[in-house]
């Protein structure tokens, strides 16, 4: 499928909502210039938190049958950034400016065999694949893992429409997915492509990775949205600039410096491309490393972060202290880019 990411503004009005699970809202949009979503596409929107705007992404699940419909689905996030807050607050008739649909997670159809694989809300991304794949009568298995099925949006539907080609994994149910064992069964000529916490594709690329596996059939669509440890307030220092920020745990060391004035690099803002990636020159607690970019080495090292996303802990295990840690909150030090 062909990818595109110029992005093409325009307006779209909201004209339905649904909840399809707990905490997750699907929002139907009519953009004013309607283009069919190619499956593992998103919409950047702008959104307003505090007054200001701001750009977020979503996963498009799916296009209406007419084609005049763009339908995503988001999770309130229990630690908000403000995002899914406003998307929650979404009323019918609402005008919001959209992109059109952006590719950066395309299927590549002709694979001999597909493993999907959706973490909670990561189905976003993953359902419209699975339906094409579908379609094609492709080879394939939908695996969706969730922490209960109450918050597993579609998954009847889905059900429905793959049986016997879907595998569900429900943490409160004992059934939780064994990454190991699923990996087992990956053979040449088997593409994985993968949304979910960045826990589980974190280890699920590190499983690839030991198994010699072909790092260009695994492919993953990431919004930087979940980490290792809970967020929490740090301080980041700029001396070349004479800055200090408190990153609070609903904003990015990003959003904050950006706030301060800083003039940062970025592009993304989702944990992929690097550019926002900052020098750390003394920390005081651990980096919470949320990105996709960095090879396992270079997070363990811990001497650069992309500030987009990672954040800084004050416990833990393995972190990097190269001050005496005072608790929290915890002190990370930077060059900026
Ligand atoms: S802006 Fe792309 S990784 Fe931060």
């Amino acid at each position: 499928m062909a990818a595109t990411n110029i992005e093409v503004w325009q307006q779209a009005t909201v004209v339905h909502r649904e909840q399809v699970a707990e905490g997750i809202l699907r929002i139907e949009l009519e953009p004013d210039m309607p283009k069919r979503a190619e499956p593992g596409s998103h919409i950047d929107l702008i959104i307003s938190i505090n007054g200001k705007d701001v750009k977020r992404s979503y996963s498009v699940v799916e296009t209406s049958a007419d084609g005049n419909r763009l339908v995503i689905s988001v999770l309130r996030a229990p630690l908000s950034r403000g995002g899914s807050i406003f998307m929650h607050d979404l009323q019918i008739g609402q005008r919001l400016n959209i992109t059109q649909p952006l590719q950066n997670f395309p299927l590549r159809v002709g694979a001999e065999r597909y493993v999907l694989l959706a973490g909670g809300v990561g189905i976003t991304a993953i359902l419209n694949m699975a339906t094409v794949l579908k379609k094609l009568k492709a080879n394939y298995t939908l695996v969706y893992v969730g922490r209960s099925r109450s918050a597993m949006a579609y998954l009847e539907r889905l059900q429905q429409l793959h049986g016997e080609r879907l595998q569900v994994h429900v943490d409160d149910e004992g059934s939780s997915l064994h990454i190991p064992e699923l990996l087992a069964g990956v053979t040449d000529g088997t593409e994985l492509y993968m949304c979910g916490p960045i826990r589980l594709m974190d280890t699920v690329r590190r499983d690839w990775l030991q198994r010699e596996l072909e790092l260009s059939a695994l492919r993953y669509e990431t919004f930087g949205n979940s980490g290792w440890y809970d967020p929490e307030e740090f301080i980041v220092r700029v001396p070349k600039l004479g800055l200090e920020v408190t990153v609070p745990p609903g904003r990015s060391m990003l959003e904050a410096l950006e706030d301060a004035g800083a003039q940062m690099m970025f592009d993304c803002r989702k944990g992929e491309c690097g550019l926002c990636e900052v020098r750390v020159t003394q920390l005081s607690g651990g980096i919470d490393h949320r990105d996709v970019f960095y090879s396992e080495r270079q997070k363990r090292q811990s001497s650069k972060m992309n500030c987009c996303v990672s954040r800084v802990v004050s416990s833990g295990t393995g972190l990097r202290s190269d001050a005496p840690s005072s608790g929290f909150p915890a002190v990370v030090t930077i060059e900026p880019n």
